[in-house]
């Protein structure tokens, strides 16, 4: 398939070149007419005097008028290299004196006699330049007209010449810049080939960035983005190399654990004796599966990019529900679960199920880390943007660990449980793709934590 792409190459050359063609038509025509107006000044000055040595010849005599044109006088009207010369003198009463009676004379009646007239017109077919004059012989009150008429050859010889001379230079100046253009722009892009064949022979695990050597400025600002990439890059990989060490980790001691256990209770002989080390697979197993389910959760949440469509949910029933989903594992510890809701509906953006995700995690974590017999108590807040808040009088989290306990696999030493913590790394990440506001207060009067997550909308 040809390629589509346009060259910057031709582009450059384009851009100059049309321009540059276009004042050079422009400055042609400009020089045409100026050559052309000094061409016809020469020339005229030259049929001028023609016709001004064809009057010295004129003389009168007992009253009339009369030529007497010696072969000198003849010459200049016969034929030169190039043009042929007529002549007409011709009396007021239009009588032929001497001369071609075909030589034209001006069309204008109004004429002013007092200079010379020129014009152009034609003759035998052929176009002539004209000159017409009026002359009052010395000792007559006659008047006589003289005219003479010239082909142009000269003249369009002369015009062509200098055009020529003119052109010529400009479009080989056009081609010399032109090939110039080309050889330039072509040898200027030469780096960003050498840089090209760089990047392409790199491994795809070599993120080193871009070296500046190479670069020209204006394109500094795209590698200066690429760069940013290839760090940003180098910076999620480690995030996830690290991710995938750590869940590793945790993935390995239940089933170290849980193979452990199952050794040892096929050494038992009875179930009785069996039952702690199944008691302990029971947990392991437990362990995994809850591990399991966080690792998906995060993953789910991590791969939905920026266009996923958030639908409307209720978070007025969406909340209600989770909590009664979760009254039973609250009353385990005899905590009090409540819920401070709305008389309707409160919809947001959002997806229904990573929300229920979202609270069922804070939730977890008011149950896992309050005090038995306690108080969880979870709000939606409508004004003056949708809020949902869950707080409880547990031990609370220090503000050192404020930043620290959204990092993933993150757990505060001597925490209660065994967690994973993922819980809140998961929250985190929910509320990034819903664009809500996540804040974490410490209750000073009860003790205790407030997450709140504030949509935008
Ligand atoms: N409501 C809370 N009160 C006191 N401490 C909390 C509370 N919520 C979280 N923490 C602290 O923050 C840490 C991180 O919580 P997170 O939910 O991310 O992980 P986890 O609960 O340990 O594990 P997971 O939720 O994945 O099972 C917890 O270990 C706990 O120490
Ligand atoms: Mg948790």
């Amino acid at each position: 398939m040809a390629n589509k792409q346009p060259s910057l190459n031709s582009t450059i050359v384009l851009r100059l070149a049309i321009p540059l063609i276009f004042f050079i038509s422009i400055e042609t025509v400009l020089s045409y007419f100026v050559t052309l107006h000094h061409v016809d000044v020469a020339y005229d000055g030259w049929l001028l005097d023609s016709a001004r040595s064809l009057t010295q010849e004129v003389k009168a005599q007992n009253g009339g008028v009369f030529v007497e044109l010696p072969p000198a006088a003849l010459e200049i009207f016969k034929w030169d290299e190039s043009d042929k010369t007529y002549f007409k003198i011709i009396s007021a009463e239009n009588v032929l004196i001497a001369g071609d009676k075909s030589v034209p004379e001006p069309h204008d009646l109004e004429v002013d006699w007092a200079n010379p007239v020129y014009f152009d017109d034609e003759m035998y077919g052929e176009p002539v330049r004209v000159v017409s004059m009026m002359i009052a012989p010395e000792y007559s009150d006659a008047k006589v007209f003289v005219h003479v008429a010239e082909t142009l050859n000269k003249r369009r010889n002369m015009m062509m010449d200098i055009l020529l001379a003119d052109l010529l230079p400009q479009l080989a100046l056009v081609l010399l810049v032109g090939i110039y253009l080309v050889l330039g722009v072509k040898r200027g892009l030469q780096p960003l080939h050498i840089l090209a064949d760089e990047i392409a022979k790199r491994s795809s695990r070599d993120l080193r960035p871009i070296p500046e050597q190479h670069v020209f400025l204006e394109v500094r600002a795209l590698t200066d983005t690429i760069n940013d990439l290839l760090a940003r890059l180098g910076l999620s990989i480690n995030t996830q190399q690290r991710f995938i060490a750590n869940a590793a980790h945790q993935l390995r001691t239940p089933l170290a654990g849980l193979k452990l256990q199952v050794e040892r209770a096929q050494r038992e002989q009875n179930l009785a004796e069996m039952k702690p080390a199944l008691a302990h697979i029971q947990s392991s197993a437990d362990r995994m599966s809850h591990l399991t389910t966080q690792l998906l959760v995060l993953a789910r949440s991590e791969s939905i990019d920026g266009n996923y469509e958030l639908r409307p949910v209720d978070l007025n029933e969406l909340v209600k529900q989770t909590c009664i989903d979760w009254v039973p594992k609250a009353l385990q510890r005899q905590i009090d679960l409540s819920y401070e809701g709305l008389n309707e509906s409160l919809m947001v953006n959002g997806d229904e199920v990573l929300l229920k995700e979202l609270l069922a995690n804070l939730l977890d974590n008011a149950i896992c880390y309050g005090h038995d017999k306690g108080h969880i108590l979870v709000k939606i807040m409508r004004a003056p943007f949708p809020c949902l808040i869950v707080e409880d009088d547990g031990c609370g989290i220090s503000e050192s660990e404020g930043e620290k306990v959204f990092e993933r696999f993150y757990r505060i030493p001597g925490s209660n449980g065994d967690g994973c913590g993922l819980g809140l790394a998961i929250v985190k990440e929910i509320a990034d793709l819903h664009s809500a506001r996540l804040e974490l207060l410490k209750l000073s009067a009860v003790g205790g934590t407030q997450i709140k997550l504030i949509f935008k909308d």
